[in-house]
Parts: structure tokens; sequence; C-alpha cells
């Protein structure tokens, strides 16, 4: 039986840093509980990066070199490298480049995409592209994101969720029916009033009066988003399925974004999908944004096997979303 060309992800890796932030260091710091966070978002704790010079490129490149040793890739064979984030080191450049500067990817170039938390989801279907039509052969994407420095203290709404972190794949082309099937992505610009950071891009550039204002963090309608991120989680994964003629059944692993436990299992609940068969490390590294999808991978490698059926899944910022479907090619 003959299969067309698909981009597989043959690897994954990922990087965290050693720093944790437990729900009880939040208790000192904002008027909150572990109970309250532990039931309402299924946190525990997150990773903070406090190493001095360090920054969100700095956590791609670890999750890279981490990448290319255990696929055996010299930094010289990679074409491409893709960074989802939103805490890109500068407004500019972007992190991509820095990131392929850092590892010694000479003949590599990239870009970034910033789709909060859709970013790895987005990076990768674009990644996909360029292997699937023979345009490159190692295409390597990453999801990033440094959430600490984007991140007010001093507001228990948006605090106790986010925490920082990287996890890279690398997409080659296979030819034995693995790799990404298909996906649906999705935006909707009208939902930027639920989820931004107000001030430091051209709207509003930085100057005393915003800092002042604490308008550099990120801004959230946390109830709102929560419901627009079941609805279009649950609504792209539906549409996968029906298109490619599949039941929820034949599915054998679903990755979402990690952003709330109550969203995860809202999720598999309207798919009817055991929660045994979702991928979940919420507890310990909390929402990192582009980081999350990636993590769940890594973490959960080991219990993948080839030609497991498997939906990501992810809704944020933007609005952006969707799912997309891919048989686990190792
Ligand atoms: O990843 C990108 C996309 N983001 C998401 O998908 C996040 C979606 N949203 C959420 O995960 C949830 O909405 C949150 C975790 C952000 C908030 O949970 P919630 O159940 O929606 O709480 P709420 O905002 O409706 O607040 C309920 C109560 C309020 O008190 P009152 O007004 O009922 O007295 C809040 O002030 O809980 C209070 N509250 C807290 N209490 C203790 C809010 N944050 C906290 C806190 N500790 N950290």
């Amino acid at each position: 039986m003959s299969y067309k060309t698909r981009a597989a992800i043959t690897g994954v890796h990922g990087w965290v840093p050693e720093d944790k932030l437990t729900n009880k260091d939040l208790e000192k710091m904002v008027d909150t509980n572990d109970e309250w966070i532990t039931s309402r978002t299924g946190i525990r704790e997150r990773r903070i990066l406090r190493t001095p010079g360090w920054a969100t490129s700095d956590m791609c490149t670890e999750a890279v070199k981490g990448l290319l040793e255990k696929t055996d890739t010299r930094p010289g064979e990679i074409d491409m490298l893709i960074v989802g984030t939103i805490t890109g080191d500068m407004i500019f450049p972007d992190t991509a480049n820095t990131v392929c500067d850092k590892i010694g990817a000479k003949n590599a170039f990239g870009y970034d995409i910033n789709a909060a938390c859709s970013g790895f989801l987005f990076a990768l279907a674009t990644g996909a592209q360029f292997v699937a039509n023979g345009t490159y052969e190692k295409v390597v994407v990453v999801g990033s994101d440094m959430m600490s420095s984007i991140i007010d203290y001093e507001d228990r709404n948006t605090c106790v969720i986010f925490g920082d972190g990287a996890a890279a794949v690398l997409l080659e082309a296979r030819r034995d029916g693995t790799g990404i099937q298909d996906f649906v992505l999705r935006g909707d610009g009208a939902g930027r009033e639920f989820l931004h950071m107000k001030a430091g891009g051209s709207l509003r550039p930085p100057n005393a009066e915003t800092v002042a204002n604490r308008e550099h963090y990120v801004y959230q309608d946390g109830k709102r988003v929560f419901k627009y991120a079941v609805e279009g989680m649950v609504s792209t994964s539906q549409e996968l399925l029906r298109r490619n003629h599949l039941t929820i059944d034949d599915i054998n692993w679903i990755i979402p974004h990690q952003a709330n436990m109550r969203i995860i299992s809202s999720v598999a609940d309207h798919l009817g999908f055991p929660m045994d068969k979702v991928t979940i490390n919420i507890s310990k590294y909390g929402n990192t944004t582009a980081g999350t999808l990636g993590l769940c991978m890594w973490d959960f490698e080991d219990r993948f096997k080839k030609d497991d059926n498997i939906i990501l899944t992810a809704f944020g910022g933007g609005f952006t979303w969707g799912s997309l479907y891919l048989k686990w090619a190792y």
C-alpha cells in the first residue's frame, strides 16, 4: 500500500526551570489559598525561570539541544525552526533566529508565531507544510513561554495560573501512514478584548504612565475565556473526527492545552472521551501558554505507540484555537 508523504513528529523534548512556585508560596503573595487554586484550576505548582540573563530563547535552546541529542541530529541539518511564543526575548528580532544562533543551526532560517496558547499548534501545522510538500527535510517546532515575565504577581486572577517552560519537536517526512493527517485552525480577533496585554505594542507604547498603571501584564476575563475555550476545543475536535470518518472510539489520546483542569475535563466530557487517555500535567507546570502541548507530549511519550491516533487541541488569546489529528510515528 502506498501512502502519501506526511510530516511526522520523530522526537520530542522539553525543558522547564528548576525553581518551583507552589500554591503555598502564592498564599504569601496574594489573597488566595491552596484549596481554591487546586479545586478551581488543578494546579499545585509551576516552574519559574530565575536564571539571571536567561529568557525564552534559553528555554527553547535547552529543549532543542535535548531534542537534537535524542534524535541524533546535528544542528547543521536543521532547515527551519519555528517558535510559538508571546514572550519572545525582544519585540524584535524574533526568538527563532536567536535560538538558531544559540544552537549553531547555521543552515536554518525561522520565525516566531504569535498565537498565544495556540502557538505550538499553529507552528506545528505551519512547519508540517514545508516537510509534507518536500521543501525541507528537518523542521524543528518549539513552543515556549516565560509567562512570569508578563504576569502581575499582585493579581490573583492570573498569577496562580501561569508558569514557564519549553518543548520542541522534530518534523521529518514519513511515507508509512503516520504523521500529521489533518487540522482545523480558527481565529476570532473580536476575542482580543478578553485576553491581552494592554501596553507595550504600537497601540500603547511603553511609558511611565503605562508602567504605573500596570498595563504590561496579562489581562484575562477568565470566565468568558473558559466558556469559549471549551466550545472551541470541542467543536474543532468534532470537525476533525467528522471529516476524517473517525469516531471518538478511534482516538487513543487527546493532548489538550493545559489552562484549567476543569476545561480539560469538560472538553473530554463533551467529546465522550475517557480521562485516563487525556494527557494531563497541569498540576506540576500550570499553564505555560505555547509550552503546554509539547510538554504533555514529552511527559507521555513513553506511553504513545506507533500508529496511535492522537488529537491535539488548544485555545488561547486572539482568540485563536484549533485541533490537529496525527498518527504517532514511533
Ligand atoms: O490559556 C489561555 C486561555 N485561558 C484559559 O483558558 C483560562 C480560562 N479561565 C479559567 O481558567 C478560570 O476562569 C479562572 C481559573 C481564571 C478563574 O476561575 P473561575 O472559577 O472562573 O473564577 P471566577 O473568576 O469566576 O471567580 C470566582 C471567585 C471570585 O470571587 P467572588 O466575586 O465570587 O467573591 C474571585 O474573586 O473566586 C475569586 N478568585 C479567587 N479566589 C481565591 C479569583 N481568583 C482567585 C484566587 N484565589 N486565585
